[in-house]
Order: structure tokens, then sequence, then C-alpha cells
């Protein structure tokens, strides 16, 4: 199920369950990165782990601002459903990329619709805008390594069909004795 972060009608609510989504996502990452085999995708994941932990830093003093609690950990359901629980029963590249893509489904749909709302003061817009471009570009780059995977598996399958091979003849066919 899509998240439904971001269509809180209170401020603070709505940065808490974006503050709860970007830990879930850093749980996530972790898991992805002790899995997965790419050196190249472990590296941009470490640095995309990162921005998340710099969400989590630029939303937890705004909820306080607020005058709430922030939350301080993942939404356990969360982490049941889409997070490091299911990242470590995955095997392959191509599969753990496919999680990451569906939990920054998640995180560009909340951040799309946060920096919607009118009510936000300019300081938490401007937060909420830089996070939201780094959702972007997680995205972006799981996308375009989906597709490397999938114009591979075209490549793979245009070499791997046989040679057209001259009809059998009487001479060529094998004894049956
Ligand atoms: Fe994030
Ligand atoms: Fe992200």
């Amino acid at each position: 199920m899509a998240t439904m972060v971001g269509t809180q009608k209170d401020l603070a609510d709505l940065l808490n369950s974006l503050l709860a989504l970007d830990y879930d996502a850093i749980d996530a990452y972790e898991a992805a990165i002790d899995r997965i085999d790419d050196d190249g995708d472990k590296a941009q994941l470490e640095e995309f782990k990162g921005d998340h932990e710099r969400h989590v830093c630029a939303l937890h003093p705004l909820v306080v601002e607020l005058g709430e609690k922030p939350v301080e950990k993942a939404d356990i359901k969360r982490v049941l459903t889409k997070g490091k629980v299911v990242l470590a029963s995955l095997v392959g590249d191509r599969m753990i990329l496919l999680a990451m893509k569906m939990n920054e489904d998640d995180t560009n749909l909340a951040y799309d619709r946060a920096v919607q709302r009118a009510d936000l003061p300019a300081h938490i817009h401007e937060v909420l805008v830089q996070n939201r471009d780094d959702e972007r570009r997680h995205l972006a780059y799981i996308l375009g390594r989906l597709e490397d995977y999938e114009v591979g598996e075209k490549e793979s399958a245009v070499t791997s069909t046989p040679a057209i091979e001259p009809p059998p003849t009487s001479q060529s066919a094998p004894s049956t004795r």
C-alpha cells in the first residue's frame, strides 16, 4: 500500500511522519548496503543513506520548534513490511534495487505531497524541498540501474539465440543404428 505520509492535517504530525519515513529509509539502506554486491551501487547507496541521515537532522529541530516531541525511530510496521526485514530475505542486486525503488517511491510521494501544502512557513518549505530533491535523485539513480538490468537482459537474450541451423537432410540425419 502506498504511504499515507504527506496527508496529515497537523504540521508537526506531518513532519514527524516524514521523520519516521527517513528513519525507515536509513534502516532499509543499511540492509541493502550489507547485501548488495556491485561496488558502484554500494557506494551510491552509502551516499543516499547519508542524505537520509541529513533529512533526519533537518526535520528533528522543526518538530521541536512546533512544540512536539520528534519521533526517534522507524515505524515498526514499515520495517516489517518494507524495511530491513524484507531486505534481509532478498537475493541478488536487482531484487535489492527493486525493494529500494519501492522505498523511494514512498519517500518521493510523501515529500511531493508535503511541499505542496499552503500552510508551510518558508524555512520549513525550504527544508522539505531540499529533501524532496534528494529523494528524486535517489529514485532516478535506482530506476536507471534497474533499466541497465533490463537492457542487459534483452542483450543477453539476443546473443543467446542460437544461430540458424541448416535444415536436417537425409545425409546429416543421425543414424538410427
Ligand atoms: Fe530522506
Ligand atoms: Fe531517498
